[in-house]
């Protein structure tokens, strides 16, 4: 299998992911939207729709792919990104502009993009909160990334026209019909009596139990073909019924925030997706039987 496109470091991404994820696709849809887009690495890594979007609530994640997007934009990123060195400086001016425009100051898109990536890059496990000191090898593949993973997809996004938008995903997933194809990797849901305990690193666009319940009506409402990725969870099982629902467990996957601040491992937990249609044979047939599981 080819190596999966990549883009930057980013809490939950799905670089480890990405390709058995896109197997669930069926072909003959009119378009792909990846609703919670992330670092992209599931709309880059699937297979071509005439329509294929990538979106993100969060605006300074859109900036970002729109700088990497695109063709005039991506060249003054690279510019600005190659000029301003990795540091505890440059990570401290990156997080003073993302916290800026949280609070209403105005940006450009490269400014917004440059930003958000430099505070990606230069933090441990990408969570904005603290500057990760670099070692040797962190900063080469800081510096090889511009050329190599980064160029890759900004050709992939030009060749495959895809589309970058700021909206909720809720309301994308609620207008789709039954020829569109909706990825949802959405912000797990934490909580004392579920797989994670803390919430993921999303600040104002983490979400809390209301917002899957929300989210979880409406997914039961949509004309469109809606694939989820998450963890088990009671409220998940409930919701999810299986006559309308397959339920995939893709199995334990090493994380690129398997490890602590101090250097333990965390405990791993199963990747989950559900499906509202039937994916394509070759997925039925790869899964076995006691993969594929009722919501009871
Ligand atoms: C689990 S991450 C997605 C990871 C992505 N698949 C990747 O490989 O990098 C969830 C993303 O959803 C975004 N998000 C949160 N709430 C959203 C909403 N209501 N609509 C769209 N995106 C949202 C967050 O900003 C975050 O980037």
């Amino acid at each position: 299998m080819a190596k999966a496109i990549g883009t930057f470091p980013y809490y939950g991404g799905k670089q480890r992911l990405c390709k058995r994820i896109a197997e669930f696709i069926p072909q003959g849809v009119v378009s792909i939207t990846d609703a919670c887009g992330g670092s992209a690495k599931l709309i880059l890594n699937c297979r071509y729709a005439p329509r294929m979007v990538y979106n993100d609530l969060n605006p300074a994640m859109a900036a970002l792919m729109t700088c990497i997007k695109d063709r005039h934009l991506f060249g003054e990123f690279l510019k600005r990104v190659e000029t301003e060195p990795y540091s505890e400086t440059t990570f401290e001016r990156a997080r003073v502009v993302l916290a800026g425009q949280r609070t209403g100051g105005r940006y450009t898109q490269l400014e917004l993009g440059v930003a958000k990536y430099q505070g990606l890059c230069m933090s441990f496990n990408s969570t904005m909160e603290s500057y990760a000191k670099p070692d040797e090898k962190k900063l080469r593949s800081y510096r090889e990334r511009l050329y190599g993973s980064l160029q890759d997809a900004h050709f992939h996004m030009d060749d495959y026209d895809i589309q970058v938008t700021c909206r909720d995903a809720i309301d994308i997933m609620a207008e789709s019909g039954p020829e569109d194809m909706v990825l949802l990797d959405v912000p797990y849901l934490a909580g004392p009596n579920e797989e994670r305990r803390k919430t993921g690193a999303y600040g104002a666009y983490d979400w809390g139990r209301d917002l899957h319940e929300k989210f979880l009506d409406r997914a039961n409402q949509t004309a469109g073909k809606v694939l989820i990725c998450g963890y088990e969870s009671r409220l998940y099982a409930e919701r999810l019924k299986p006559d309308r629902w397959l339920k995939v467990d893709l199995g334990e996957v090493a994380k690129v925030s398997a490890r602590s601040k101090l250097g333990e491992s965390k405990p791993r937990v199963h990747e989950i997706v559900w499906v509202n249609y039937e994916p394509p044979a070759k997925v039925i047939r790869k899964f076995t039987n006691s993969q594929f599981s009722k919501n009871v």
